[in-house]
């Protein structure tokens, strides 16, 4: 009995741990990352430790060689999602000035309390990828209203997803129908397209390698995903690098940004 009890017991605690992860305890840690990346610093008491696992545009880098080895970045714009129920967080962020740079990174949290950064993957797109304009990027971004959905109106994780998937789906598979709002707007590197966000190409294609993070207080959907066929350089598998974030609203796709690393200038188009 005493054994089944202690059993009990650490079962319990490992569902406390898991579960530990908050709202406000992954907004600290993200805010630290924005300040380590605005002031240049590599050490931050967020990350588990030093060595934790570090990749840029699929690449694995060292901390100090990727963008917050750059010296201090001025960020004009971020907009941070946060999943708690797969501890992770996803940021946006925008800088005009000197290097320009449209970042998207996600952070996976790990460790006892869930509270310290154990993976960070950036989307790293600047001059010469895929419609780069950070202005424009800057600009669109602060028309947009992501403000919290309503707490009886939010989605939930399932609807969310599957409207991003849907998203992704319908690329290279014609029958898939995303359920877009009549005023969808896409901003795709730093151009808009407003009321049409349906995107079809041929051959079908899938798209792999998904990882998401959800928050269903923005009612937006972040997928780190390849893609096949957009740069002439890369095979189709794996494809490109890129990343789509979405905000859905009463179950409707409302904005889809999409960021995409290109080899070379343009996507060797
Ligand atoms: C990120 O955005 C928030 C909200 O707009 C702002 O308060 C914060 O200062 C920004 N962080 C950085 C490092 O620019
Ligand atoms: C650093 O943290 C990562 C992620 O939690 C872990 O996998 C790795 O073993 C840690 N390395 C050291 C030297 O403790």
């Amino acid at each position: 009995m005493a054994i089944m009890l202690s059993k009990l017991a650490l079962a319990a605690l490992a569902t406390q741990a898991s579960a530990a992860c908050t709202r406000a305890s992954l907004q600290a840690a993200t805010a630290e990352y924005l300040d380590a990346l605005s002031s240049g610093k590599t050490a931050f008491s967020a990350l588990a430790n030093s060595t934790v696992a570090y990749q840029e545009n699929d690449v694995v880098v060292d901390l100090s060689k990727g963008v917050l080895g750059q010296g201090g970045i001025k960020i004009d714009f971020n907009r941070s999602l946060y999943d708690t129920t797969e501890c992770a967080s996803y940021t946006e962020i925008v800088a005009t000035t000197k290097h320009a740079y449209v970042i998207g990174t996600r952070l996976a949290f790990g460790g006892a309390d869930n509270n310290k950064i154990t993976k960070i993957e950036s989307v790293v797109c600047d001059d010469g990828d895929w419609l780069f304009n950070a202005a424009g990027s800057l600009s669109y971004n602060k028309k947009e209203n992501w403000d919290p959905i309503p707490e009886g109106k939010r989605d939930s994780r399932e609807v969310i997803k599957a409207a991003g998937d849907a998203y992704i789906d319908a690329w290279g598979d014609a029958s898939v129908k995303p359920p877009f709002a009549a005023s969808c707007a896409r901003l795709e590197g730093g151009s808009y397209i407003s009321g049409n966000c349906k995107l079809n190409f041929s051959p079908p294609f899938k798209v792999t390698n998904r990882r998401y993070t959800i928050d269903e207080e923005l009612g937006a959907v972040d997928i780190f995903h390849n893609f096949p066929f957009l740069d002439k350089a890369i095979a189709r598998d794996p494809g490109t690098q890129t990343n789509n974030l979405l905000r859905v609203e009463g179950g409707q796709i409302r904005y889809i940004h999409e960021n995409t690393v290109c080899s070379k200038k343009g996507c060797n188009k």
